[in-house]
């Protein structure tokens, strides 16, 4: 079997890190990956920027690919998938009508209001006077967000009605955002824990992976700019038996169900955020159409079945034969970002990383390789993954882990994982 992975971040790596584990799989192709990618066994990188869709396919076919698995959210919105199965390609991932549950936060808000899945209070708008008489209306704290793909950064909470007003001005007016923030959902403020559900869908059947929950703020206990995720662990001690049953019942099937009732069958990973309440009450905050970078990295380390081979099942429309399997124990990875991410940062740092053991991994993101060396290359440059029996062993293993890492310049929270203990 031969996999092509698309994109170059932690994801990404653990993707292809997981996949080649496997004897059946001979190799597996990173498009265009990291350094992390072309050290591992069985796997190399490809020079194909992950939005250059006809370069894309033209690799595919000249490789014979068995499967290709997209990572980022850019290539599925652009519509990368039906341009492969158009050309008779098996590719994981949604269409690109199905993918504005992600491309667009309108579609997704109108989306699940007509579908009465649970979601914060929200209303469209593309004019900023009104947005701004609806601010004024609502009061604060209140959440602005632009409605096409932003990076991570088209979230605002606007703590006061001056914030808010400039927060419009800059998305409407402004052009911040470009075509992307020509539209801004304005939303009620939610307040509880958050948790990342991620599942396989392959049309109509639901495969879901472990649950997980993220670090979204740079600094420790959840102070500083929104980033696109600074740790993660799995699994997430928040979603008990009976909220992952709700979960499934009420957001998922009802998402998978409508999605193909209304003409747009969902196949791909499905990734909901959750705010959870203190009752246990369960909002949707937001669909991606991919899976959660770094949650993908605790969440690959505990996967025992062959990821490469449930894709392909899923492509088949087969999910519901299929099994995951996963280890029991817990595991916890934490980002190392440059200096100064997600704003301005220097790149060219030399990196020595440490050899690691079966129980933990440093997957790369951010890095690349130059005569054997391995340099620091964007914000998040690495996540230092590891299993332990409890939260609280897969905390220390991922700390004594980054303790071996040599690089002047890393920037890490020291305290990921804090609320599951
Ligand atoms: P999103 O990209 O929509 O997930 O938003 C990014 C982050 O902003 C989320 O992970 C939350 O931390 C926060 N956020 C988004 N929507 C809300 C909301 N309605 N209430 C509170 N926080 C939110
Ligand atoms: N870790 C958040 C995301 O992948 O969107």
């Amino acid at each position: 079997m031969k996999v092509l992975v698309i994109g170059s971040g932690g994801r990404e790596h653990a993707i292809a890190w997981q996949c080649a584990k496997f004897s059946e799989v001979h190799h597996v192709f990173v498009a265009p990956g990291n350094a992390g990618c072309a050290l591992e066994n069985k796997v190399s990188n490809v020079e194909i920027d992950s939005k250059d869709i006809p370069a894309l396919i033209e690799f595919a076919k000249e490789k014979s690919i068995d499967i290709t698995i997209v990572g980022p959210e850019a290539p599925l919105v652009m519509g990368i998938v039906d341009d492969f199965q158009g050309q008779g390609l098996a590719i994981f991932g949604p269409t690109k009508l199905a993918a504005q549950l992600e491309g667009s936060k309108a579609f997704c808000k109108d989306f699940l209001y007509r579908n009465n899945i649970p979601t914060a209070f929200y209303k469209t708008f593309t004019e900023a006077e009104e947005a701004k008489l609806y601010v004024k209306e609502q009061g604060t704290p209140i959440v602005i967000k632009a409605d096409g793909l932003a990076a991570g950064k088209g979230v605002i909470i606007a703590n006061t009605i001056q914030e808010a007003v400039n927060t419009i001005d800059d998305m409407l007016e402004g052009n911040r955002f470009g075509d992307a923030g020509s539209r801004v959902v304005i939303e009620e403020f939610l307040v509880g824990e958050e948790a990342s559900f991620i599942v396989m869908v392959d049309g109509s059947n639901i495969l879901p992976m472990a649950t997980s929950q993220d670090h979204k703020a740079r600094d420790n206990d959840d102070k500083g700019p929104n980033t696109g995720g600074m740790g993660a662990y799995s699994p997430a001690a928040i979603v008990s038996p009976a909220i992952f049953d709700e979960v499934m019942d009420t957001v998922i099937k009802t998402t998978v169900d409508a999605m193909q009732s209304e003409g747009m069958p969902y196949t791909g990973f499905l990734y909901a955020g959750l705010m959870i309440d203190d009752k246990g009450k369960v909002k949707v905050l937001e669909y991606n159409c991919r899976f959660g970078d770094p949650e993908t990295q605790p969440i690959m380390m505990r996967l025992k079945s062959n990821l490469a081979k449930l894709c392909i099942s899923a492509t088949q429309g087969a999910l519901d034969s299929a099994k995951a399997e996963w280890d029991e124990r817990t595991c916890l990875g934490v980002v190392m970002a440059a200096n100064g991410y997600p704003e301005t940062y220097i790149k060219g740092e030399k990196i020595e990383i440490p050899d690691e053991s079966l129980d933990s991994k440093i997957f790369h993101a951010g890095t690349k390789l130059e005569k054997e060396n391995i340099y620091s290359n964007g914000g998040r440059v690495l996540c230092a993954t590891a299993l332990g029996t409890d939260i609280k062993d897969a905390q220390t293993q991922a700390y004594g882990l980054i303790e071996k890492v040599k690089w002047e310049g890393a920037y890490y929270r020291t305290d990921i994982g804090f609320k599951a203990l």
